[in-house]
């Protein structure tokens, strides 16, 4: 009689990716991708217990064309706070660099739906404005089309309303990507609004605009 092989345990079957990658997505130019990409690094380094010495959050910068966070950040070094890595290139880093998560900036244009490869997560800020709820009708409809050959198994999980006024158009605004994401298939969430702050355009990451939204993304994710 042969015996049977035993059933693979679970350390047996193929390596669960231990890296997320979330991807900040907008075709819009000026849609806050890079603001919104360097406060939810920093922010999810710091409810995963990133230190200086094992840091778990890596930020790439796809954005070839102006490339602005990745040099502000190495003429800022101190702006890239303990816990967060800036990832040198376009691609992603091996799993052996041990991180939780990567935050992709990507750029707007025609090249912003190809700097989604490999990303498992999509967070879209917008901005309000006419044009940016035209802008982001367009590009929930190129993600729906090229999805499958840029990456497959990518979960928009939700828009950002971002750099918010009080205004009469800017809650109208609102309330249009409010319909968008509703009609959306499957309906996206919409994270609570980071305001028009000039601490946030200064980029002072101790700012707590981005909290709130932080935390909900957070939990979506399930990092
Ligand atoms: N909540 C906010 N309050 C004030 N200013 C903001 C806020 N969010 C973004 N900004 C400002 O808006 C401008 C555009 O933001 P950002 O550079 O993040 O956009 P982007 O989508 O990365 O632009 P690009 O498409 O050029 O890469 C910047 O000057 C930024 O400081
Ligand atoms: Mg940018």
């Amino acid at each position: 009689m042969t015996l049977m092989a035993a059933p693979p345990t679970t350390d047996a079957r193929s390596p669960v990716k231990a890296t997320k990658v979330l991807a900040v997505g907008s075709q819009k130019g000026g849609a806050a991708k890079s603001t919104t990409s360097l406060y939810l690094a920093t922010r999810f380094a710091e409810y995963l217990g990133g230190t200086e010495e094992n840091p778990v959050v890596g930020l790439l910068d796809r954005d070839v064309t102006s490339k602005n966070l990745s040099e502000m950040l190495r003429l800022h070094p101190e702006m890239v706070r303990p816990g967060v890595r800036l990832l040198p290139g376009k691609e992603l880093p091996g799993a052996s660099e041990g991180l939780r998560l990567v935050v992709i900036d990507t750029p707007p244009g025609i090249a912003a739906i190809d700097s989604l490869k490999s990303a498992d997560l999509l967070v879209v800020p917008v901005i309000p404005s006419q044009q940016g709820a035209v802008n982001l009708v367009q590009y929930l409809r190129n993600i729906k089309g090229q999805r499958v050959s840029v990456s497959p198994h990518m979960r928009l999980l939700a828009l950002l309303p971002a750099a918010v006024r009080n205004t009469k158009l800017h809650r109208e605004v609102l309330a249009t990507i409010g319909d968008i994401a509703g009609t959306y298939d499957p309906p996206l969430p919409m994270l609570p609004p980071v305001p028009l702050r000039t601490a946030i355009e200064e980029w002072n990451l101790d700012a707590h605009e981005y909290d709130a939204a932080a935390k909900e993304l957070f939990e979506y994710a399930r990092i």
